[in-house]
């Protein structure tokens, strides 16, 4: 195993060239098994969970290459090529799923296109029970019969599914994601109402629109898709990563330096963006991608309530957190997407930080600052966190179990390497 060790105190200052987005991209591959033709997508980020996906892409029969770094437009992220030619198996196995939640998104493109998937259930997870059961009873209303036998999934479709009528009861990426896959082959019309808005949402129906899909109300709650027979190869630039983003954003922040995020676009962390002016950071658009500063400026507290997209997103609610614990005043985060997501708390507090959990909230005092420490990472937006804490800390920090960051973070400590921070890693012995 691995660990990063940080030596704190530096202010970041300089460039860094945000990648495209992981969240963007795993169903963006699920898509390949929509279509017997070439799906190739550029600006892929090199990361574990895509990894993952690419061989879960293989189980059922697609073929995966990547065809080098892409020169077009500037952009550096690699190119992928996906082609399902035949779907081989429809079997997404327990040892490949438990890896990644996202997997569960080859079971609405597979049983669109093959009629059956049987696809293991994700399980549990660490940042609360993260149940499928939206995403199950969305392709019920599709036509789907969905059995749950000896902890897998049994979908099956035999002359194929129709569109229906489905409302969220509660807003989910993951299956806003997996209703839109399978109604695009879906015989007729289907509308989707209380549909998440997220700009991964916007971009996978970008690419399926080129696929030849028929898609309504794009960005916005309703989603009216018109199935069509079969769907078409395409090309799709993965939009940039906004968690990515989000998390330099604060990292300059919490240093108290400026950073240029080359390729990232503001409008996809508004809210965010609102919340870190609001502790005295300076966030705009510059060049065609986002500057932050917090050169001169004190870090003052504010409140974050997580929300669906256009609200904070969940996945900086750690990240922000740590900016508090050492800003000047006390603020509330308070989370409503995922319960038991504070698994940082307890290691931030060891770096000293004053936080006091009540329910689904963590009420931050700042503090002056914090101190290095051993710390454990626990989920992927949780390590960023610390992070970002053993980049402000005084001292050395040192954050084990980091294969949770390389699930989501391109070579992290080489990027913030570029802008000055005191970062290594190392082989974890202990
Ligand atoms: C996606 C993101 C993840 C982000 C999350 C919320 C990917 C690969 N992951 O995860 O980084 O943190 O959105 O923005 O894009 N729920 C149910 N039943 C279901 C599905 C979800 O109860 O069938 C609940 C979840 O437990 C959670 C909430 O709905 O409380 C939102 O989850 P969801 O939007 O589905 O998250 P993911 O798609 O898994």
């Amino acid at each position: 195993m691995e660990k990063i060790r940080i030596r704190g105190g530096n202010p970041l200052n300089g460039v860094i060239r945000i990648g495209g987005a992981k969240n963007a991209a795993l169903p963006l591959m699920a898509a390949c098994l929509l279509t017997d033709e070439r799906l190739v997508l550029s600006n892929v980020p090199h990361l574990a969970d895509i990894t993952t996906m690419a061989n879960l892409l293989g189980q059922h029969g697609a073929r995966v290459s990547l065809e080098g770094a892409a020169g077009n437009g500037g952009h550096v992220g690699r190119v992928m090529s996906l082609s399902a030619p035949e779907i081989a198996d429809t079997t997404a196995p327990y040892d490949l799923v438990r890896k990644m939640r996202a997997s569960v998104l080859v079971l609405g493109p597979l049983v669109a296109r093959a009629g059956e998937a049987t696809v293991s259930m994700p399980g549990g997870c660490a940042i609360g029970t993260r149940p499928v059961d939206i995403h199950l009873s969305g392709l019920e209303a599709l036509g789907a019969e969905i059995e749950v036998e000896s902890g897998y999934i049994r979908a099956s479709a035999p002359g194929g599914l129709r569109g229906g009528r489905f409302v969220f009861p509660k807003v989910s990426v993951g299956a806003t994601e997996n209703m839109l896959l399978a109604a695009s082959l879906a015989r007729g019309e289907t509308i989707l109402e209380n549909a998440a808005r997220e700009p991964e949402i916007t971009d996978l129906c970008e690419c399926l629109m080129v696929m030849g899909a028929s898609i309504e109300g794009v960005g916005t709650a309703t989603l009216t898709v018109e199935g069509v027979e079969r769907l078409s190869g395409a090309r799709h630039e993965i939009m940039p990563d906004r968690i990515e983003a989000g998390t330099y954003a604060m990292a300059a922040a919490i240093t108290g330096g400026s950073v240029e995020l080359e390729g990232a676009r503001l409008s996809d962390i508004e809210a965010a963006a609102a919340q870190l002016r609001k502790t005295g950071t300076t966030i705009e658009t510059r060049n065609g991608g986002i500057f932050v500063s917090r050169a001169n400026a004190e870090l003052v507290a504010a409140d974050v309530e997580t929300d669906p997209y256009p609200g904070f997103p969940t996945d900086l609610q750690a990240q922000f957190l740590a900016l508090m614990t050492v800003a000047d005043g006390a603020s509330v985060i308070t989370e409503t997407i995922f319960e038991n997501r504070f698994m940082h708390v307890p290691e931030l507090q060891r770096m000293g930080a004053d936080i006091t959990l009540q329910g689904n909230a963590a009420i931050v005092r700042g503090i002056d600052h914090l101190t290095g420490a051993p710390v454990m990472a626990s989920d992927l937006r949780a390590s960023a966190s610390l992070v970002l804490a053993g980049l402000a800390a005084e001292g050395e920090t040192e954050v084990r179990r980091i294969y949770h960051l390389d699930r989501g973070y391109e070579r992290l400590e080489e990027k913030l390497r570029l802008v000055g921070a005191d970062v290594e890693r190392l082989e974890d012995d202990g």
